[in-house]
């Protein structure tokens, strides 16, 4: 028989791990279904959720909660085999015409061809800053961690950890940045098969169907605020008090990794694209 006072410890015990686990991100608590109904799902506890993608939907989820800046971390494993023509998305978004975001899009592609890693941002409802990735590792195999960090200074555009991206706060040149309106984060595998792979000649083979993706280990360290209230970001509200992110930058090292990784797998660069700016580059393109 369990003596009572090793009961009482059993439970201090049980009760610090659901703890942990909750910080750590739980899907039933952080997200609601936003399209697709059941080809939703959460798994394991609220650890692991699959979205899934049939010829009548795709589906998706977002975060009860909306954010002004922060780190937000999840890890994806994309769909395997023939994905041409599906886009999965991890992104922030506000609401309304004139609203931001930051994207991370993954284009699918034909069996063994290579998948595409779409970034962009949007400021007061304008984007149109396109760059894109190839990935060193096969992202249908195991998880990565897609990171975005976004604080009053800059955007960061992470894949486990090493920065691919750095959009700068140029708003001393004119050019708009999203620090105003607060963001969720959104996440949905959907068809796109008109213009997602190889510029729409390839098509979904609904063979294949229904298409799946894996998302597990959400982690959004940041200012989180609450609907209704008019205070400004309050990072008190956060899960996690490593506030790192909030004054995060490249140092050189991060900066020589970062353009070692450019040089290698970036494939497009809307401030290399001269045929779409004949009259020059958006001034945020000095330096990128
Ligand atoms: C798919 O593979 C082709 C051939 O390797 C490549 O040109 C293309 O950029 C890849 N990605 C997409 C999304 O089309």
């Amino acid at each position: 028989m369990i003596s009572p006072s090793k009961a009482g410890l059993l439970i201090a015990v049980i009760a610090s791990l659901l703890l942990v686990t909750a910080s750590a991100g739980n899907f039933y608590q952080d997200v609601n279904v936003y399209f697709g109904g059941p080809r939703a799902k959460i798994l394991q506890g609220g650890q692991l959720l699959t979205l899934s993608l049939d010829q009548s939907s795709g589906s998706g989820f977002l975060t009860k909660n909306e954010y002004l800046f922060g780190r937000f971390d999840m890890q994806l494993k994309l769909v395997p085999g023939n994905s041409a023509g599906t886009v999965t998305t991890f992104y922030l978004s506000s609401q309304g015409d004139a609203h931001d975001e930051i994207d991370f899009e993954f284009l699918g592609n034909s069996s063994g061809e290579p998948y595409t890693v779409h970034t962009n941002v949007y400021a007061q409802g304008k984007g149109g800053k396109e760059q894109q990735f190839r990935l060193w590792f096969d992202p249908t195999t195991a998880f990565h961690t897609y990171s975005i960090v976004w604080n009053s200074q800059r955007i960061i555009f992470l894949v486990d950890n090493n920065p691919i991206r750095v959009f700068n706060n140029d708003e001393s040149k004119g050019v708009p940045f999203p620090k105003n309106q607060p963001m969720r984060v959104y996440c949905s595998l959907w068809d796109a098969d008109d213009w997602a792979t190889q510029g729409g000649r390839v098509k979904t083979d609904w063979s294949k169907a229904p298409f799946s993706v894996s998302y597990r280990n959400f982690n959004a360290n940041g200012c989180v605020r609450s609907p209704g209230s008019s205070s400004t970001c309050d990072s008190t509200n956060s899960g996690n008090n490593d506030q790192a992110w909030q004054n995060q930058g490249l140092d050189a090292k991060g900066r020589n990794r970062m353009n070692w990784l450019r040089q290698r797998f970036m494939i497009y660069n809307y401030c290399a694209d001269r045929s779409r700016f004949p009259q020059g580059f958006p001034s945020e393109c000095k330096g990128q």
